[in-house]
């Protein structure tokens, strides 16, 4: 048999398999998107339901996907095409490629923002504004046109220089110093924040279930959460898992990357709501959350100086671990289906993904007008993606891995060829084959109106 490490880089260890994976799943949309989306759809009661679908379906979903990865050791398309030569399935892949520049055009535009703000704490831009003032900053920034893209193409540049210098090398060496320095970062917020007097009233906020604020919209908004959290849906995980060695335990790796994903998802909340409740700010829902209220927090909060840089350092950090996967998504793609070589080809990805970008960054200002299906272009690809090209993704990979691969052959994946034994294999069937697809297929028919109940 031939040695695939000698064709192809893999990731070198077990704690690099986490940190690349972990820090793909978490990002903006733990510390930025989670917090307001949880904040809108009644805090403890989405946290529940958040949770579950994660357990029942964000798992399998990803275990699913690694599976695909690493029994082809190949990009989001090519898996499909070697595991299903001649048959349409590799459709699911160029659909995740196709998710992949509309995700990465969005979330590098925010990332972009995190970097004006973290330049901004870093020259005392909070203390002393109104609540109104620093409104008008975050809003009058969006808006205008040359920050905002200058900070998303250092976001771009950055993202592609890691991803340049390879797996091991770029996307393992990275993650395995930002995510420990994330966790840290996030950590001391914590503990700021549920220091603060009245702190409480955000842990209530956040752990009580209030179950009068859950609609039929905010289960799917909790599922799109979820699939977006965890990165899955559209083959990032294929592709960090066509890099895992044979002997790594999936099953394990898939428990270790959600619990970390939650757990970090809920420290931010911790480090945000507390804060918010403490100084008496209503807690502004949508994606101002962090750029308007927190900054008129740092400004009033005793330290705020320092803790507003470690914050909006620890946005940018969880950004980067992220979009470096999106982006290895599609250089993964180029380099081994259109044999275009690695520098090359994340240059070509990094150019074709930031037209896109500048459109997303501009949708603020310049192309305030321009209308998708109703919506303003960026709300219209993060929508698009979250909530309907991830949940479509995520019911074709489950379908082809419960239905089409062939048990024998999912099993030897998951057993490592029938080395490791658990008894939760049994629940994966059945959450790949019945509840998963039927999950999936019921709240996305109904989140898009198709279906009323
Ligand atoms: N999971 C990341 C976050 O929470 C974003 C992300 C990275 C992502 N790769 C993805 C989302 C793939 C969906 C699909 O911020």
């Amino acid at each position: 048999m031939k040695n695939i490490s000698e064709s192809r880089e893999l990731f070198g260890s077990r704690f690099g398999i986490i940190a690349a994976t972990a820090g793909s799943a978490v990002g903006l949309g733990n510390i930025w998107r989670f917090p307001y989306v949880a904040g809108a759809n009644g805090g403890g009661a989405f946290l529940l339901i958040y949770v579950g679908f994660v357990l029942a379906i964000g798992i399998p979903v990803m275990l699913s996907e690694f599976v695909i990865g690493r029994a082809a050791h190949k990009n989001a398309i090519g898996s499909f095409r070697a595991l299903a030569p001649g048959k349409p399935w590799y459709l699911v892949g160029i659909m995740g490629i196709g998710a992949a520049f509309m995700i990465l055009a969005f979330y590098t535009a925010v990332a972009g923002w995190t970097l004006e703000y973290v330049y901004q704490s870093i020259i005392d831009g909070f203390s002393g504004k109104t609540p109104e003032q620093l409104e008008e900053m975050f809003t009058g920034f969006r808006s205008s046109s040359f920050r905002p893209l200058l900070w998303f193409f250092i976001f771009m540049i950055l993202t592609a220089w890691i991803i340049m210098s390879g797996v091991k090398k770029g996307i393992e060496k990275s993650t395995k110093i930002l995510m420990p320095l994330l966790v840290i970062i996030l950590l001391i917020l914590c503990v700021r924040s549920l220091t603060l007097p009245g702190a409480s009233e955000g842990v209530k906020f956040l752990f009580k279930p209030d179950f009068s604020k859950i609609t039929p919209r905010s289960v799917l908004e909790a599922l799109g959460q979820a699939f977006f959290s965890l990165s899955i849906g559209m083959g990032t995980l294929i592709t960090y898992a066509s890099y895992v060695p044979k002997h790594n335990n999936l099953m394990k790796t898939s428990g270790y990357v959600a619990m970390v994903d939650t757990v970090i998802a809920i420290l931010a909340g911790l480090a945000i709501f507390p804060a918010v409740f403490a100084f008496n700010i209503p807690p502004m829902s949508g994606e101002g959350l962090v750029f308007m209220t927190l900054p008129n927090i740092f400004g009033q909060m005793s330290g705020g100086y320092f803790f507003s840089i470690i914050f909006f350092v620890l946005l940018t950090v969880a950004a980067l671990t992220s979009t470096i996967s999106l982006l290895e998504v599609i250089v993964a793609f180029f380099v081994e289906e259109l044999k275009i070589k690695r520098k090359a080809a994340t240059w070509i990805s990094a150019i074709l993904v930031s037209i896109l970008g500048i459109v997303a960054t501009l949708s603020w200002g310049t192309l305030k007008g321009v209308k998708i299906f109703g919506k303003m272009i960026f709300d219209f690809l993060d929508y698009t993606s979250a909530n309907i090209l991830l949940p479509l993704g995520g019911f074709f990979i489950v379908l082809f891995v419960a239905w089409f691969f062939g048990r024998d052959k999912v099993e030897a994946e998951l057993t490592n060829n029938g080395k490791l034994k658990s008894k939760l294999l049994l629940f994966f069937y059945f959450a790949i084959r019945f509840l998963a697809p039927l999950c999936i297929a019921f709240i996305f028919l109904n989140g898009i109106g198709l279906l009323r109940f």
